[in-house]
C-alpha cells in the first residue's frame, strides 16, 4: 500500500523542484506521476526536443527517493501539431471539428495522430525507458473524458467502413444482420455507410450498435500503439491508464488487456454533483460523497485490472469542474484513501501536489495551497502515510462471494434503445450495487467474459444480450443467479431473438416475455411479495411461464419467477423491494448479511473489517463487542472510518 501524487514540474520554477521532492518524501509519498500534458514543453517545435528540463525533473524526483509514473502526453497535442495537421481533430455529433484550446481534441481514428503518438511515445520511451527512477507508465489521460470517445470526423468514417467490412465480409451480410430493409436502409457497399449522426430521426440501431463497438475498439487500438512501444522500450515497468468515473463509452476491459493494472481518478464530490443523484442525496452527502460511488469504481476497476488497480488521482479538496464545488469534510480525504486501500488499491495518488494559480484548474485544490503551505488534504495524506506505516502489510482483499455483472456493451445497447428515457444500464447496476453494499456484502464487479467460479451469488441486473458460453459457465458455478428485466432481449446484432426474450436463457428458465412496457418516473405498478405490496418502477414485462412465482403483479400474474436457484425479474423494483429480494437471495446463497445504518458501508481485507460512515452524523461502528480496533473506534464520526480485527 503506497501513496503518491500528481506533479507538474513544468508549472513551477526549477528552484522549487528539489524542495517539492523532499517534502513529498517527508509526507510519506512513494510515487509521483509527471508528464502527461507536457508535450508543448517536451517538443516545442516539430522535431526539436527539449529534454533538459525533463531530465532534471526526473533526476531531482528520483534522487529524493521517489518512483515515477511517466505519463505519455497524447491527451494534449500541441498547437503547432494541430495547425500542421488539422485532420487530427475529432468532430462532434453536430459534424463540427472540435477546437484546440483545452485538451482531448484528437480523433482516435486519425492515422496522422496514430503516427504522431507513436513518434512522441517512442521518443519518451527511448529517453527514459530504462531510467531507474521510472517505475511505471501511464498512457494518455482519461480516455473518453469530456465526451471524446465518439468521433464523427472523416477519419472515423473511413475507419468505420473498414471495420464493418472486416466484421461482415459482404455488405449483404451486414444488411441482413441489421435488418437494413427497414425504411429502405439497405446499403449497396461498405463505402456507402455514413456515421449515425445528423439523421432526421434516430439512426438504425444495428448501425448505431456497430458504431459504438467500433468507437470502443478504436480506443483500445490507439492505446495499443503506445503499450507496444513502452513494452519494448521499458521492460519490467507496469503500464496503466487512468480511467475516469461513470464513463461507459468504451470497453475498459478491452483497453486493460494491454495494461498491467488499471487505475482510475476518484473525485467523489465532483461525481455526486455531476451525475443523476437526487437533490436530497446531493445535499445529504454534500461533503462526504455518495456512499457507493468510490467503492463502485474501486470494485469495477479492480475487476477491469484483473485484480490490480490504483487510484491515480484522488480528490484532495474542492474541485473546479462540477456545477458546485463544496469542500470535503475534515477527515474525508483520509477516509477516501482508506476506502480505496480497503478495496484493494495498491497505490492512492493525490491530484495534485500544489494548487495552480493559473489556467482552467486554478480553483482546484492540491495537497498544498498555491502559496506552498500544506493544505488540509496534504495533512490528511500524511496521516494516512503514518497509519500505513503503523499497521504494516495488510492481508489482501479476498475474492468476494457476490458477483455483480457489468457490461459496457449492455450499456450501449440500452442507451441506443432505452424504450423509457429513465432506464439506464449504469444506474440499474449502480442501484443493485448499493443494495448489496447496504447489506454489508463485499462485491466483485465482473464482465460476462470473466471467470465466475467461486461465487455464491451472481446478479446480472441488465444484460440485454446473453451468450450461451456465459450461461454455461454460470451454470457450472452452482451459484444462485438473478437476472433483471430485458435479459436476453436482443441478439448479437440488436434484433429481438426469434424465440423471444429472454432468448438463450430459456434453455434454463422456461419463460417467454410476451410484452414489455416502460414506466415514466412517478408511475408505479404493484408487485406482491409474500404479504407485502411493493412497487415496480421504470419497466414491466408480462411473463408467459408455468414456473413458480416468487412475486406477482396485482392481477396475480408472475412478476419474479425461479427455477432451481436461477430467477428472473420481469420488472425493475423500487429500492425497498430490491433490498428485500437481495436479502432473500443472499440468505439462500448462504451469505451472512449485516443490514447497515444509512450511510455506513463495510469492506473486508482478510481478518480486518473496515467501516466507513458517509452520513453527516456519527454512527456506531457495526463491530462485535470483542473487536480490537486498529483504526478509529466504536463511534464513526461523520465522514469517518474505523477498522478492526474480530
Ligand atoms: C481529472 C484529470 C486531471 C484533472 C482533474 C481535475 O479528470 O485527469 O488532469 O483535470 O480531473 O479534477
Amino acid at each position: 500500500m503506497k501513496l503518491g501524487v500528481c506533479y507538474y514540474p513544468e508549472h513551477w520554477p526549477r528552484e522549487m523542484w528539489a524542495d517539492d521532492a523532499r517534502r513529498m518524501v517527508e509526507l510519506g509519498l512513494s510515487w509521483v506521476r509527471i508528464g502527461e500534458f507536457a508535450w508543448s514543453r517536451i517538443e516545442p517545435e516539430p522535431g526539436r526536443f527539449d529534454w533538459a528540463w525533463l531530465d532534471e525533473a526526473v533526476e531531482t524526483l528520483g534522487a529524493a527517493g521517489l518512483k515515477l509514473v511517466m505519463g505519455t502526453p497524447t491527451a494534449t497535442p500541441p498547437k503547432w501539431l494541430i495547425d500542421a495537421h488539422p485532420d487530427i481533430l475529432a468532430w462532434d455529433v453536430e459534424g463540427r471539428p472540435r477546437r484546440f484550446g483545452s485538451r482531448r481534441h484528437y480523433s482516435f481514428s486519425s492515422e496522422t495522430y496514430g503516427r504522431q503518438s507513436a513518434r512522441i511515445v517512442e521518443a519518451l520511451a527511448a529517453r527514459y525507458g530504462d531510467h531507474p527512477a521510472i517505475g511505471a507508465w501511464q498512457t494518455d489521460n482519461e480516455y473518453g473524458c469530456h465526451d471524446t470517445t465518439l468521433d464523427y470526423s472523416p477519419n472515423a468514417q473511413t475507419a468505420f467502413r473498414r471495420w464493418l467490412a472486416a466484421r461482415y465480409g459482404t455488405v449483404e451480410a451486414m444488411n441482413a444482420a441489421w435488418g437494413a430493409v427497414f425504411w429502405s436502409q439497405d446499403y449497396p457497399s461498405f463505402e456507402a455507410v455514413d456515421l449515425p449522426n445528423l439523421t432526421v430521426t434516430e439512426p438504425h440501431p444495428g448501425l448505431h450498435l456497430d458504431f459504438r463497438r467500433f468507437a470502443s475498439d478504436e480506443v483500445a487500438r490507439f492505446n495499443r500503439i503506445q503499450t507496444d512501444i513502452l513494452r519494448a522500450r521499458s521492460p519490467g515497468r507496469d503500464i496503466t491508464h487512468n480511467f475516469m468515473g461513470f464513463t461507459t463509452s468504451f470497453d475498459h476491459g478491452e483497453v486493460a488487456k494491454d495494461l498491467d493494472l488499471s487505475s482510475w481518478d476518484s473525485y467523489p464530490l465532483g461525481f455526486l454533483e455531476s451525475f443523476w443523484f437526487s437533490e436530497a442525496e446531493k445535499r445529504r452527502y454534500l461533503r462526504q460523497g455518495h456512499p457507493d460511488v468510490a467503492a463502485f469504481h474501486h470494485d469495477l476497476y479492480r475487476g477491469v485490472g484483473r485484480g490490480r488497480f490504483w487510484v491515480m488521482e484522488q480528490q484532495p479538496g474542492p474541485v473546479n469542474w462540477a456545477h458546485y464545488n463544496p469542500a470535503p469534510l475534515p477527515g474525508m480525504v483520509r477516509t477516501w484513501s482508506w476506502e480505496a486501500l480497503a478495496h484493494g488499491a495498491e497505490t492512492v495518488s493525490y491530484f495534485r501536489w500544489r494548487q495552480a494559480p493559473f489556467a482552467q484548474e486554478q480553483m482546484h485544490a492540491g495537497l498544498n495551497r498555491p502559496d506552498n503551505i500544506l493544505d488540509r488534504g496534504g495533512e490528511e495524506a500524511a496521516e494516512v502515510a503514518r497509519e500505513i506505516a503503523r499497521l504494516g502489510p495488510l492481508p489482501s482483499a479476498a475474492k468476494a462471494k457476490v458477483a455483480l455483472v457489468f457490461s459496457y456493451e449492455a450499456d450501449w445497447r440500452i442507451a441506443i434503445q432505452p424504450h423509457g428515457a429513465a432506464f439506464r444500464h449504469l444506474e440499474i447496476v449502480f442501484e443493485t450495487y448499493g443494495a448489496l453494499r447496504r447489506l454489508g456484502l463485499d462485491v466483485d464487479m465482473v464482465s460476462p467474459a470473466d471467470d465466475l467460479a467461486g461465487y455464491a451469488l451472481v446478479v446480472a441486473p441488465c444484460l440485454p444480450y446473453l451468450e450461451t458460453p456465459f450461461l454455461i459457465r454460470l451454470a457450472a458455478t452452482g451459484a444462485r443467479v438473478l437476472f433483471g428485466p430485458r435479459a436476453g432481449s436482443r441478439d448479437v446484432s440488436g434484433k429481438i431473438p426469434a424465440e423471444l426474450p429472454p432468448g438463450p436463457l430459456q434453455a434454463r428458465l422456461k419463460l417467454k416475455v410476451a410484452r414489455v412496457e416502460s414506466l415514466r418516473p412517478g408511475v408505479e405498478t404493484a408487485v406482491r411479495l409474500g404479504e407485502t405490496t411493493f412497487q415496480a418502477r421504470l419497466w414491466r414485462e408480462d411473463l408467459e411461464t408455468r414456473l413458480p412465482a416468487r412475486a406477482t403483479y396485482a392481477n396475480g400474474e408472475p412478476a419474479w419467477v425461479e427455477d432451481e436457484g436461477w430467477s428472473y425479474l420481469g420488472f425493475w423494483p423500487e429500492a425497498d423491494l430490491l433490498d428485500r429480494i437481495l436479502t432473500d437471495l443472499a440468505r439462500e446463497a448462504g451469505l451472512e448479511t449485516t443490514p447497515l445504518a444509512e450511510g455506513v458501508r463495510l469492506r473486508r481485507r482478510g481478518d480486518l473489517t473496515f467501516a466507513f460512515n458517509f452520513a453527516p452524523e456519527p454512527r456506531a461502528a457495526p463491530a462485535p463487542a470483542q473487536a480490537t480496533f486498529v483504526l478509529g473506534d466504536a463511534v464513526l464520526p461523520p465522514g469517518g472510518l474505523a477498522a478492526w480485527r474480530a
